[in-house]
């Protein structure tokens, strides 16, 4: 299609519609008369003649049925673009992105997005409002469950992969679908932890901590990017030039499609940079915001502001332009259904295949956090005692998840009996029927069904919908009267293994004195069962690493692992406060479990940690080498990080930063080499000028995991 002749034949109206998007249901409800924020109406019929774009819609059929309704009615016969949230799958659920960066897994990560990639195109899905990739270091926010880690290195690499196979080669190809990268930018650092709330982050530390898994995704291909909902340093991400212009268009030399979260054009009058709808208008469009998601802000005034003249209609061209370039470059103008086909829904939803992939992910996104001789459990016990709140949950799939996907879940339960048939499982919830509640009733009948069995799986955790968008808490100890659950159960039945379900870190201080086993699950999707039975009965080893650490209290945080050393240290044990030195009186520093810890069912013993030189150049390549072996009877996937420390540079540098990581599978006995190589650029940051250089000096290189470092290294950068 030759957009440009295209455009040169829209009236004004009709280019400002394509930089509008409505729901799909105000869009097939035609006759519904649009509220806008300040209580004016706008004619739906008119609106959905224009549109250029719907978001959520459910499935083929209803792609197939909006495409068609609009393009009877849109003279220029242009294509809708259709977009979705599908951020870790679409009717094959696989575990949380925060528990999926949990398997320090790439390549798994990816596998993962190609069976959303599969069931997303065939649901006639256009782009993806995915991968999120906000840096997140407080888990009060309730959105941490939707990023991959508070380590950027983590969230690059994997947003960068999920852009690669989502979108494919060709976007023009039906099974492949765009990708929106999210929230641009630091909507992972609100003041407080407070969902939608003011982020103050100096500009060196956004290039440095969140900044980097934007470009990172954007450098894989992703051809749209969603400006934030807060304030950033004062301006609101969808109308703030520095980031939107001179960083993402100039810097970064973005040409893709910008488009505003929901609602987020209307939001700058409450915000209060604008004074009305109008100038919230005339702002984000001087920002570079293309797409105006749902709020009609751009549907009622920017014609208006370009007739008059304070929007040139040069801006608003160039604005059209990228949205019809990427409905082209989908092909759409000439398939306007792409990839939407009943038939390949009926095929790829839910088969074998994803199965397979969303459980293996479920299984390598768990973290074993303790361990006394508990798990894995004897295939020899008989009967087993499921308690707890989500003994028989199917809502084990987290706030992004697909409506009704806890339809789909496979039950601890099902999946015992899957793999032990045998087995003789005595149920009991032990709380009330709210998770929050304080309904003490059913504790007794739960330690008693302890009492009775050969072995305990005690679910506990937080409701799904107590995670994600608008879901930020003040208290992170396990809700209702679960901590007391624990005490009795456990003291009936010190053969108990606690198993958790939640979407944030959650502070476990309590629990984790009484737990003989800990076994972290997040939210791993519908193949959960299965999963945490292999787990349990080790057909599975537990190899996860924390993508973020858990606090021992709520006022720690944020509390990011990557922490500066400060002038006053707290030396000696982490566990006894040192006066006039930086450290709580009442709380440790460290976190309960950091970054980087998880547990197997065997042991690894790291051996060494060698370097091929001492100096080196600018030009040089350091290869390092970690030896390590399986010292235990079972064979198991290691996670083996490699964490550099800066000793003195022109502005203070983390005690610990996570560079590169590899995970290795160890027979029992094996000895392996695992080999890095770190170059000058891996040593760079982003210095008080705001140039991301890197300085002579002495460095450290450590392997093990944060706040365990073994084995440390120098050199010097000449
Ligand atoms: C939401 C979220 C955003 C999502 C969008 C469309 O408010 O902030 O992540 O993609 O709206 O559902």
């Amino acid at each position: 299609m030759d957009i440009k002749a295209l455009l040169s034949r829209m009236t004004l109206e009709e280019k400002v519609g394509q930089l509008v998007q409505s729901n799909a249901g105000q869009f097939i409800r035609n006759d519904l008369e649009i509220t806008g924020p300040d209580g004016e109406t706008v004619p739906a019929e008119e609106l959905n003649r224009v549109v250029g774009s719907v978001l959520t819609f459910e499935d083929a059929a209803q792609a197939k049925a909006l495409q068609d309704q609009h393009m009877a009615a849109d003279r220029n016969r242009i294509p809708l673009l259709l977009m979705l949230d599908v951020i870790h799958g679409l009717r094959t659920t696989y575990p949380i992105p925060l528990a999926m960066g949990c398997s320090f897994d790439d390549a798994l990560t990816a596998e993962c997005a190609e069976i959303a990639r599969r069931e997303a195109s065939a649901c006639g899905v256009h782009v993806t409002f995915n991968p999120m990739v906000d840096t997140a270091r407080d888990a009060r926010w309730g959105r941490i469950l939707e990023t991959y880690s508070e380590e950027p290195l983590l969230n690059c690499r994997m947003g960068a992969a999920i852009v690669r196979t989502t979108q494919g080669q060709n976007l023009a190809d039906p099974e492949n679908v765009a990708c929106c990268v999210k929230h641009y930018a630091a909507y992972g650092a609100p003041e407080g932890g407070r969902d939608y709330n003011t982020v103050e982050l100096s500009e060196r530390l956004l290039r440095e901590a969140y900044l980097p898994a934007y470009k990172a995704c954007l450098d894989a291909g992703a051809r749209l990017i969603m400006p934030s909902f807060n304030a950033l340093n004062g301006i609101p991400s969808v109308a703030n030039p520095w980031l939107m212009n001179r960083v993402l268009r100039g810097e970064w030399g973005f040409d893709g499609v910008v488009i505003s979260d929901y609602n987020a054009v209307m939001e700058l009058v409450p915000h209060g940079v604008a004074e009305s709808l109008r100038d919230a208008v005339r702002k984000a469009m001087e920002a570079g915001c293309d797409i105006d998601m749902v709020s009609n802000a751009y549907y009622r005034h920017l014609a208006d502001l370009v007739r008059e003249g304070t929007v040139p209609e040069a801006v608003l061209d160039a604005a059209v332009l990228r949205v019809l370039q990427l409905k082209n470059d989908l092909g759409l103008f000439e398939n306007p259904y792409h990839g939407a086909s009943e038939e390949r829904e009926r095929e790829v939803y839910l088969c074998p295949a994803h199965r397979e992939v969303a459980r293996r992910a479920a299984e390598e996104s768990a973290v074993l956090l303790k361990n006394e001789g508990i798990l894995p459990l004897s295939r020899e016990l008989k009967r087993i005692a499921l308690i707890g709140p989500f003994a028989e949950e199917t809502r084990l799939n987290g706030f992004w998840s697909r409506p009704g996907a806890e339809r789909y879940t496979v039950t601890l339960p099902e999946g015992i009996r899957a793999l032990l048939p045998e087995a003789e499982l005595i149920l009991e919830r032990g709380c009330g029927a709210e998770l929050g509640d304080l309904d003490r009733s059913g504790l007794d009948r739960a330690a008693a069904a302890a009492a009775r069995a050969d072995a305990v799986i005690l679910t506990l955790g937080e409701p799904e919908n107590d995670s994600g968008e608008g879901r930020s808490r003040a208290e992170l100890t396990l809700p209702g009267v679960q901590q007391e659950l624990a005490e009795r159960v456990i003291a009936a039945n010190p053969r108990t293994a606690v198993v958790l379900f939640n979407g944030r870190p959650l502070v476990l201080t309590a629990l984790e004195k009484i737990a003989p086993a800990l076994l972290e699950m997040w939210y791993p999707g519908t193949e959960a069962g299965n999963a945490l039975a292999r787990l349990l009965w080790g057909e599975a080893n537990p190899c996860g690493k924390l993508s973020a650490g858990l606090p021992r209290a709520v006022g720690q945080l944020p509390m990011p692992y990557n922490r500066m050393n400060t002038g006053r240290p707290k030396p000696g044990p982490d566990d006894q406060a040192v006066p006039f030195t930086s450290c709580y009186l009442d709380t440790p520093n460290l976190p309960l479990y950091s970054f980087g810890y998880g547990l197997s069912y065997t042991r690894f013993v790291y051996e060494s940690l060698t370097l091929d030189r001492d100096r080196m150049s600018k030009e040089d390549t350091l290869r390092v080498t970690v030896t390590l072996r399986n010292d235990g009877d079972r064979a198991g996937k290691e996670v083996v990080q490699l964490y550099l420390r800066d000793l003195a540079a022109s502005v203070v540098r983390p005690v610990q930063q996570l560079i590169d990581y590899q995970k290795v599978m160890l027979e029992p006995g094996e000895r392996k080499e695992v080999h890095f190589e770190v170059t000058e650029k891996q040593l760079r940051f982003w210095n008080f000028d705001c140039e991301y250089v890197s300085e002579p000096g002495t460095f450290e290189l450590s392997c093990g995991w944060a706040d365990h470092l073994l084995e440390t290294k120098r050199f010097t950068l000449d």
